[in-house]
C-alpha cells in the first residue's frame, strides 16, 4: 500500500517531521524561508496529498480546497490558532477538516503582549539605540525623555479570550486594574482574577485592583493601555477588520497606549499614524501588520514616530518550544502533526479537539 502523502509548507522543526514519518507518512517540506507560490501549493495539492500542514503565510481559499477534496485531502492543519487565511466554509462545504493549534501559544503570546507594553511604555528600544548609536551625552534628570510607569496603571483586555486571558493573568500580577471587553462574558474568570488581586493586596503587595467586565466605550475610554486579542474576522456582522478605526482610537486617553498582537487588519494602520502623529495617544506597539512584511512605503515608519511606536516581526508566539515542541501538550508544531497522525489513522473529525469546524462532520 502506497504511503499516504503529507506536504508541509515551511520548516516546522525536525522532531515534529520526524514524527511524521515515523507514522508511516511520505513527507515534503517545502525546502524554502519563503512561502509557497499559490500556484506550487496548487500543483501540490492536486497531486494526491492526503495532508496539509500550512502556515497563515498560504493563501487556502475555496479553488485549491476543491482541486484538493477531489484529489483525496483528508485535512488541512494549521500550525497556529488563527486561521483567517484558511476559507473554513468552502473547507466544510468539500468535507475536508481544518485544524489549529489553540491553547500552546497562549502564554507565550500573551507575555509577548506584556512585554510590548513595557516596551512602549518605558522607551526601551529608543533607550538601547541611544547608547549604541552614541548619542547618550549624559545622564540626567529628564533628558532626552521619560516613559510611562505600567503597574498600577488601568489595561483594557479586547477580546478576554484564550489569550486575552493569560496575559490578564501577568497584569494581575502587577498590581494592574482590568477591563474586559467580549461579546460573552466569564463571570467565573473575573471572580478567580479578582481573588488572586485581593490576597495581593490582603499581603501587602499593593493598593486593592480590581478587574470587570465593561462595555467597549468604557474600555477604551479609561484604559490607560488597550491589549487587542480578537480574532480577525473578515466578513459579517462579527468582522474585525478596522475594529480600531479612527473614532475608536480617538476614544482612547492622550495619554493610553495601544498594543495589537491579533492580526494587522483589526487596526486601521493609516488612522492609527494620523492619531500617533496628532497625539491622539501616547503611543502603540504592534506585532502584526494588514500586510507583512511592513512595506517599506507604510505610513508607520514615519521617523516622527520613532519614540512612540514599536514594531515587531509576528514574533508574539515565538519561542522554540512553543512553536517547534514535537509535543502536542506544548508546541504549535506537535499540536498540528498530532491532527494530521489522527486524522490519517482514521480519527472521526467531529471528535477531534483542534478541528474548527468539527460542528459540521
Ligand atoms: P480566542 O480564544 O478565540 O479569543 C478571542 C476573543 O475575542 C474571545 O474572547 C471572543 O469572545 C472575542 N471576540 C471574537 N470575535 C469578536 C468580535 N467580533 N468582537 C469582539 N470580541 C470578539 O482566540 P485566542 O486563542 O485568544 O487568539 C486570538 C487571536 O490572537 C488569534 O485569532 C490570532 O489572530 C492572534 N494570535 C497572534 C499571535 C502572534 O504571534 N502575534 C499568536 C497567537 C494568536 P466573544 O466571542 O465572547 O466575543
Ligand atoms: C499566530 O499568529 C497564530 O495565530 O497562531
Amino acid at each position: 500500500m502506497k504511503a499516504p502523502r503529507v506536504f508541509v509548507t515551511a520548516d516546522i522543526g525536525r522532531e515534529a517531521i520526524q514524527r511524521l514519518v515515523d507514522a508511516g507518512f511520505e513527507v515534503d517540506v517545502h525546502p524554502e524561508i519563503e512561502a509557497p507560490a499559490y500556484e506550487q501549493l496548487a500543483a501540490k495539492v492536486e497531486s494526491g496529498l492526503e495532508a496539509l500542514v500550512t502556515t497563515i503565510r498560504d493563501r487556502i481559499d475555496d479553488p485549491l480546497l476543491a482541486k484538493g477534496a477531489a484529489a483525496g485531502l483528508k485535512i488541512v492543519a494549521q500550525v497556529a490558532v488563527g486561521y483567517d487565511n484558511v476559507d473554513v466554509a468552502a473547507a466544510t462545504r468539500h468535507r475536508i477538516p481544518v485544524a489549529n493549534t489553540p491553547d500552546v501559544l497562549s502564554d507565550a503570546t500573551a507575555e509577548f503582549a506584556f512585554f510590548m507594553m513595557g516596551d512602549v511604555a518605558r522607551k526601551l528600544y529608543p533607550s538601547e539605540e541611544l547608547v549604541r548609536s552614541g548619542r547618550w551625552g549624559v545622564w540626567h534628570p529628564h533628558h532626552p525623555w521619560l516613559g510611562d510607569n505600567v503597574a498600577g496603571k488601568t489595561v483594557a483586555v479586547i477580546g478576554a479570550g484564550r489569550i486575552g486571558k493569560a496575559f490578564v493573568h501577568k497584569c494581575a500580577g502587577f498590581d494592574m486594574d482590568v477591563l474586559c471587553y467580549s461579546r460573552t462574558r466569564d463571570e467565573r474568570f473575573a471572580s478567580d482574577v479578582q481573588r488572586v488581586m485581593d490576597l495581593r493586596a490582603q499581603l501587602g503587595f499593593g493598593p486593592r485592583r480590581t478587574i470587570r467586565y465593561v462595555d467597549l466605550d468604557e474600555a477604551l475610554a479609561s484604559a490607560d493601555f488597550v491589549a487587542l486579542h480578537v480574532p480577525l474576522i473578515k466578513a459579517g456582522p462579527d468582522a474585525t477588520v478596522h475594529f480600531m478605526n479612527e473614532p475608536r482610537l480617538r476614544q482612547m486617553k492622550r495619554t493610553a497606549y495601544l498594543i495589537n498582537t491579533t492580526r494587522g487588519p483589526v487596526v486601521d494602520e493609516d488612522a492609527l499614524a494620523r492619531v500617533l502623529l496628532d497625539g491622539g495617544i501616547a503611543g502603540a506597539a504592534l506585532d502584526v501588520f494588514a500586510k507583512e512584511p511592513l512595506p517599506m512605503d507604510s505610513p508607520l515608519r514615519d521617523e516622527r514616530l520613532f519614540l512612540k511606536l514599536r514594531l515587531f516581526n509576528h514574533l508574539g508566539s515565538g519561542t522554540y518550544q512553543t512553536r517547534l515542541s514535537p509535543d502536542p501538550n506544548v508546541g504549535m508544531a506537535g499540536r498540528a502533526v498530532q491532527s494530521v497522525i489522527d486524522r490519517l489513522n482514521g480519527a472521526d473529525p467531529a471528535q477531534m479537539p483542534w478541528v474548527v469546524n468539527r460542528g459540521s462532520f
